[in-house]
């Protein structure tokens, strides 16, 4: 049978990236970050949507040529249509309009937080068999979300616990930013802690019914405990930067541990996976490789080039949609704000 080919492509915030696949094994997947962005402190939409306009066609051209591939042999384009900024997600959106026309293929819609979840069922090579089975859990943990997912199929996904104000992400981000450190402060937060000491601070861990999140709490409790202790001694932050990067990470960590134990026990599924950018966080992936081992769950963790927006997610949840024929029209245009 002729293989499937699907060419994904992904600009929902800042990074630009196109993969392809073939028959849901990874070919290629190219991602172009956008440095611009840093002096600001977070990404600046205008900003974003010139850099995607420069990188979409050099970046499509690398993913077909490291694939090995002539763009005559895709069978379909998978594109992100949202949720995210509008202005970026126009980029991929109209590209793929062109190129489709131009090749005569089909088009697919991609909902990005699904395909976050999905990147677990891009396949390494022909043999790769570790993709999750369903129903299983996903902890999508990124700057713009923090949610618990019931997945129950490719096409089937329920979120049973979500943040009620800020993400998980958006809690490094923010705290780093407090502390002096640039943006993202997610990695940089996880670089410091591993020198810190976890219990040196405590911090407000919210008391929220249920399997919701809240991080609102936490980024205010930091930012009063910052200002009174910089009242006292000015170098506070500097003389107390690893310990303060790995209290606050634990405090994150266990945030989210919480509710996904509460998730695992009153659903009764015993296979898990986490994505999103947040998910690149080692704290995170050891404490979760210990509790998978005391509870006998099977953990998935992605490789860490998944983690963050890329396009090999975008073109898998393609793949499948492109099996059962879902297409869109040249009429479509992105949105950007959805649920899973
Ligand atoms: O999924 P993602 O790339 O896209 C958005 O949702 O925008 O996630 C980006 C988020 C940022 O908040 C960043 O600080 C966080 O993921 N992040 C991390 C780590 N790597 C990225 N947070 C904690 N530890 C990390 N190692």
């Amino acid at each position: 049978m002729k293989p499937t080919y699907i060419l994904g492509i992904e600009s929902s915030c800042d990074d630009t990236s196109a993969a392809v696949l073939r028959d849901g094994v990874v070919l290629s997947n190219i991602i172009a970050g956008q440095k611009v962005h840093e002096k600001y402190g977070g990404v600046v939409p205008e900003l974003a949507s010139r850099a995607h306009q420069q990188n979409i066609v050099p970046v499509i051209d690398i993913a077909i040529k490291e694939a090995g591939i002539n763009k005559e042999d895709l069978s379909a384009i998978a594109f992100t249509r949202g949720p995210g900024l509008l202005g970026s997600l126009l980029v991929a959106t109209s590209f793929t309009k062109g190129l489709s026309r131009a090749l005569d293929i089909p088009m697919v819609e991609v909902n990005h937080l699904q395909a976050h979840v999905l990147a677990h069922y891009v396949k390494q090579d022909e043999n790769d068999t570790e993709q999750p089975g369903f129903p299983h859990i996903c902890l999508l943990v990124s700057g713009g979300n923090s949610q618990i997912v019931l997945v129950k199929n490719y096409d089937d996904m329920e979120i049973i616990g979500q943040t009620i104000d800020d993400a998980a992400g958006e809690a490094f981000d923010k705290c780093a930013k407090v502390m002096g450190l640039p943006y993202p402060g997610g990695p940089i937060i996880d670089k410091l802690a591993q020198e810190g000491n976890p219990e040196a601070f405590e911090f407000n861990k919210p008391k929220l019914p249920g399997l919701n999140y809240s991080f609102s709490g936490l980024k205010t409790s930091f930012l009063y405990f910052l200002r009174d202790q910089l009242k006292e001694n000015k170098h506070f932050i500097e003389e107390n930067k690893a310990d303060l990067a790995a209290s606050l990470q634990k405090t994150i960590i266990d945030i989210l541990l919480g509710k996904l134990k509460r998730a695992m026990r009153e659903t009764g599924v015993t296979e898990i996976s986490v994505g999103g950018g947040v998910s690149a966080n080692s704290g995170l992936r050891n404490e979760l490789t210990t509790l998978a081992q005391k509870h006998r769950w099977k953990l998935h963790l992605p490789p860490l080039s998944f983690t963050t927006d890329n396009a090999a997610m975008v073109a898998i949840t393609g793949h499948y949609k492109y099996l059962k024929q879902e297409f869109v029209s040249y009429n479509v245009v992105p949105y950007s704000r959805a649920t899973i």
